[in-house]
């Protein structure tokens, strides 16, 4: 009974409808569910979900790689960076690599990966 997805609930009404609901909440418990755990979540929390397209030059725990470290940076100064990049800005001789990832950040993702980069 893999009925995780809405297409699925299609295929299970009735009883297998029930023993669904009964395990699982119905869709809209489901979401209301997600929404109260993203809305208690830590701006750190939310920021290390962010991190992960970071890791890749930033490393796993902001050591480093192709990017420079992070590791030790506080929010302010990570704020100011990513919105500096956000806006296309040259900070560096490769300021051209962290537009893309920039690009894409909320203001409220910047204050969160700031948090988690602070943490680290
Ligand atoms: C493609 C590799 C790449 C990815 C992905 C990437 N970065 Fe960067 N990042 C860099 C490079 C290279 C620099 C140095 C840019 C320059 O010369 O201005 C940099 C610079 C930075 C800086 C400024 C550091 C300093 O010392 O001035 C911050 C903060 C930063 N990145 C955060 C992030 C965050 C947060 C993410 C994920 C949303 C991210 N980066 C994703 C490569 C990357």
């Amino acid at each position: 009974m893999e009925v995780k997805s809405r297409p699925g609930v299609h295929t299970c009404s009735g009883d297998c409808y029930t023993a669904y609901v009964a395990e699982n909440g119905t869709i809209v418990e489901q979401q209301r569910a997600a929404a109260e755990a993203a809305a208690l979540a830590s701006p750190v929390e939310l920021g290390r979900q962010a991190y992960g397209s970071c890791q890749a030059c930033h490393g796993a725990g902001g050591e480093g790689g192709i990017g420079p470290q992070l590791q030790g940076r506080d929010a302010g100064f990570v704020e100011m960076a990513l919105t500096a990049y956000k806006s296309r800005e040259t900070r560096g001789d490769r300021s051209n690599l962290m537009w893309p990832s920039a690009e894409a950040l909320s203001a409220r993702d910047i204050e969160h990966l700031a948090a988690f980069v602070e943490s680290l």
